[in-house]
Formats: C-alpha cells, structure tokens, sequence
C-alpha cells in the first residue's frame, strides 16, 4: 500500500513541486487548496495520468471558523489513511506597525499557526498508528526577522516553537521538522529587480534556490532520517550567513 502525504496549499509553486517529487518517489498525494482550484484540478490530473487514484484534491479555507475534526475526517476517507503531514500553506504580506488589526493578525496566525498545530493534533492518532512524520515549511526569515513583516516574523517564529514542541511532545511516534526556505521564489506581487539583485547578491551561492531543493530537503526529513527531529534545515544557498 502507497504512504499517503498530505500537503496543505499543494497547488502552486513550491507545495506543487513537493507533491509531484514525492509523487515520483511512490506515495500517494493529497493536496490542499483554497483559491487555486484550477491549479489544484490541473495537478491532480497530470499526478493521476502517470499513476492512476494516486492523488485527491481538497478544498479548505484556514480560518478561524474552520472545523478541522470535520476537515481531516474528510480528508482521511479520501486514501484511509496519512502518513505523512507537510504544512507549507502560507499567508506572506507586509504589516506596518501602524496597520496592525484583528483582522490580518487572524488572516496570518490562523493559517501560518493555527492550522499546522491544529492538523498535527487532529491527525495524530493517525500519524501515531502510521508512525508518520510532519514537516512544517518555515523561513529563514525567523531570524534576523524581515523589515516590515512584524505578523509574519511572529507567525514564522511561532511555527518553529511549534515544530520543537511537537517533536518533544509526539516522540518517539513521530517525528516533526522543519525546512526553511531562502530566496527559492519571489513573492508574485514583487516585481522590483533592484530588490532582487540587492538579495541575490548576499548569497554565498549567488542564485536562488529552485522550489525542488524544498522537496528534496522534505524527502530526506520523511523518508531518509529516522533518526531526526525537532530540527530545521535551512535552504537557502548560504544566505543567513550574510544576514
Ligand atoms: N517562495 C519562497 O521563496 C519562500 C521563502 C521563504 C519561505 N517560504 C515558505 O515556503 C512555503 C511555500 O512557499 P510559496 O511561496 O510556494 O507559498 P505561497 O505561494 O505564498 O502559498 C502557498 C499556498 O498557501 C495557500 N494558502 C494561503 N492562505 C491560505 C488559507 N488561509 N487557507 C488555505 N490555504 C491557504 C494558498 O493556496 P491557494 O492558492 O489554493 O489559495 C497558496 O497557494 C510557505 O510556507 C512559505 O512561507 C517560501
């Protein structure tokens, strides 16, 4: 029987690529998504043309009104089983300290936070009988935190606190870790060139990194190193060492 993944915001970019190379090394893929349904549609299919009934789709908003004991009821019945938990969804917007509201402090918390600790928890009986593992998709961002991000720099901080206590608090079932991402692609409302460069230029290995250097850093966290948790690896071409 295939591991079932389960990777939340798996439609687009980065979440994407993680599902199609996991999906080539044999498991089973559910991806969630939000507003990407095309997205999500044109994967499953590309996804079940090369293996048939190897991949599902399920649409969830992470917000504050969420039912997630419903959700990853829905999403279990889907294969019967998870194996494996990635939390890349994902909200990245800057905040001022000036624009600071319920309303955005909810819209990153419930999704950058709330959503990895709550999945991990309702999925953990599951995770536990599989002896799973769960990796969360974090920032290089969390230290020295980004200018102008004060929410997401929480938010991003938060999950790596939450990926150590998990790791504590789930062993020796499963295993929980993180995989900090550099400059692998840049933000879609971001076009300025000189910001880029300006980046590009403090990594030691003076490119950006390509979303499949995130899902093979995943890979290795799930299927390589049964010895391995609590632990965040850094993707990023060198780059906090120039921060
Ligand atoms: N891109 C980078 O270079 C970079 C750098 C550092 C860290 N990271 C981290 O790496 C991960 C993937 O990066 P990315 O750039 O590929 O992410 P992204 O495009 O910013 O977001 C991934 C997905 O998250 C989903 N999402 C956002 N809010 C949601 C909500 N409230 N409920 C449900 N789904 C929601 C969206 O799904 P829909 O499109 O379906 O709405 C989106 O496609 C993220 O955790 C990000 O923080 C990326």
């Amino acid at each position: 029987m295939n591991k079932v993944v389960l990777i939340t915001g798996g439609a687009r970019r980065i979440g994407a690529e993680t599902a199609s190379y996991l999906h080539s090394k044999g498991m089973n893929i559910v991806i969630t998504y939000s507003k990407s349904s095309k997205d999500a549609k044109m994967l499953k299919k590309s996804l079940n043309n090369k293996r048939e009934c190897s991949c599902e789709i399920y649409k969830v908003e992470f917000n504050s009104k969420l039912d997630f004991n419903k959700t990853t009821r829905n999403i279990l019945k889907l294969f019967g089983r998870v194996d494996y938990l990635i939390n890349n969804a994902s909200k990245f917007y800057p905040t001022k300290i000036n624009e600071i509201s319920d309303k955005v402090w909810s819209d990153t918390i419930d999704t950058n936070i709330k959503a990895p600790l709550f999945l991990s928890s309702y999925f953990y009986k599951e995770l536990k009988k599989r002896r799973g593992a769960i990796v969360n998709i974090i920032d290089i961002h969390v230290e020295p935190p980004l200018k102008d991000h004060i929410i997401y720099n929480v938010s991003k901080a938060g999950l790596l606190a939450l990926t150590r206590s998990l790791a504590k608090d789930l062993a020796p079932h499963i295993r929980v870790n993180g995989v900090s991402p550099g400059a692998i692609m840049w933000p879609e409302s971001d076009s300025s060139k000189k910001k880029k460069m300006d980046i590009l230029s403090k990594i030691p290995m003076r490119c950006s990194g390509e979303p499949l250097d995130i899902a093979k850093a995943v890979y290795f966290l799930l299927i390589e190193s049964p010895y391995i948790t609590g632990q965040n690896i850094n993707v990023d071409g060198g780059r906090r060492l120039n921060m």
